[in-house]
C-alpha cells in the first residue's frame, strides 16, 4: 500500500480518532510519543498523521497535500470547499443553534438584528434562505458573552450538552442541524490513490 496522508483536528476529534485507529487494530505507540510533534508516523498502516486546526484540516485536503482529513461537519459546512465527505465517523455529536437570551423576542420588533457566531459563512447563509436581513458579527470563541454584553441580539453556535448556555442565561430558539465528526478526501487522491484510500476507509468503517 502507498502512503497515506492523513490530516487531524486537534483536540476534542483527536481523542475519539486514535481510539477508532486502536479498535481497528493500528498500532497507535507512535502517538504517545509524539510530545509536541505535528506529524506522526504510523508504520502499521504506511500513514503519516498531520495534527492541525479544523479549519487547516479542510484546507490541506483541498489542496492535495493531505489526502484524508479528520474534521467536523461544523467546519465543513462553513468553509463550503470540493472535498469528498465519505464517512460520518459517528462521534464529536452537537447541533448547530440559534440561541439568545431567554425571554428575548427575537423575532419581533422591525430593527434588523445582530449574530454573534464562529461561523459567519454558514450563519449568512441560513438566515438568508429564511430571507431574513440580518448583520452578522465574528466572534473567535466564547460566543455567549456576545448577548451577555450586548453585541448581539442572538448567536449561532454549536451545542452539545446546553450547559453553556443554560449557565449564561441562554435559550435555544431553534436547532438547526446536527454536526459530527466526518472523514473527508481529496478529489484528486480519491483517483490515483483508490485503493490504498479505500483500504483505510474500509478498516475504519469494519469498527464504527
Ligand atoms: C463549544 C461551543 C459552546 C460549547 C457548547 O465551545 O462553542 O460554547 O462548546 O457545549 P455545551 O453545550 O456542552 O455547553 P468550546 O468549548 O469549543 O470553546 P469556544 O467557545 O471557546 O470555542
Amino acid at each position: 500500500m502507498e502512503k497515506l496522508k492523513l490530516a487531524l483536528t486537534k483536540g476534542r476529534l483527536e481523542e475519539k480518532t486514535i481510539e477508532i485507529f486502536e479498535k481497528a487494530g493500528i498500532n497507535i505507540a507512535p502517538f504517545k510519543i509524539r510530545g509536541r510533534k505535528l506529524i506522526t508516523y504510523l508504520p502499521d498502516c504506511n500513514l503519516e498523521v498531520v495534527f492541525a486546526k479544523a479549519n487547516d484540516v479542510v484546507t490541506y485536503v483541498e489542496h492535495g497535500v493531505c489526502d484524508i482529513g479528520i474534521a467536523g461537519k461544523d467546519t465543513l459546512l462553513e468553509m463550503d470547499r470540493p472535498v469528498f465527505e465519505m464517512i460520518d465517523l459517528g462521534f464529536g455529536k452537537c447541533r448547530f443553534a440559534l440561541a439568545a437570551k431567554e425571554g428575548e423576542d427575537f423575532y419581533g420588533g422591525f430593527n434588523r438584528k445582530v449574530i454573534a457566531t464562529k461561523y459567519p459563512n454558514f450563519s449568512k447563509e441560513y438566515f438568508s434562505q429564511k430571507n431574513i436581513d440580518v448583520e452578522i458579527v465574528k466572534i473567535e470563541g466564547s460566543v455567549e458573552l456576545a448577548p451577555l454584553l450586548k453585541l448581539s441580539d442572538a448567536i449561532v453556535d454549536l451545542v452539545e450538552t446546553g450547559t453553556t448556555l443554560k449557565e449564561n442565561g441562554l435559550t435555544v430558539l431553534e436547532d438547526i442541524c446536527n454536526i459530527s465528526a466526518r472523514l473527508i478526501v481529496n478529489m484528486v487522491s480519491l483517483k490515483m490513490k483508490k485503493k490504498s484510500i479505500e483500504s483505510f476507509i474500509d478498516r475504519i468503517k469494519s469498527v464504527l
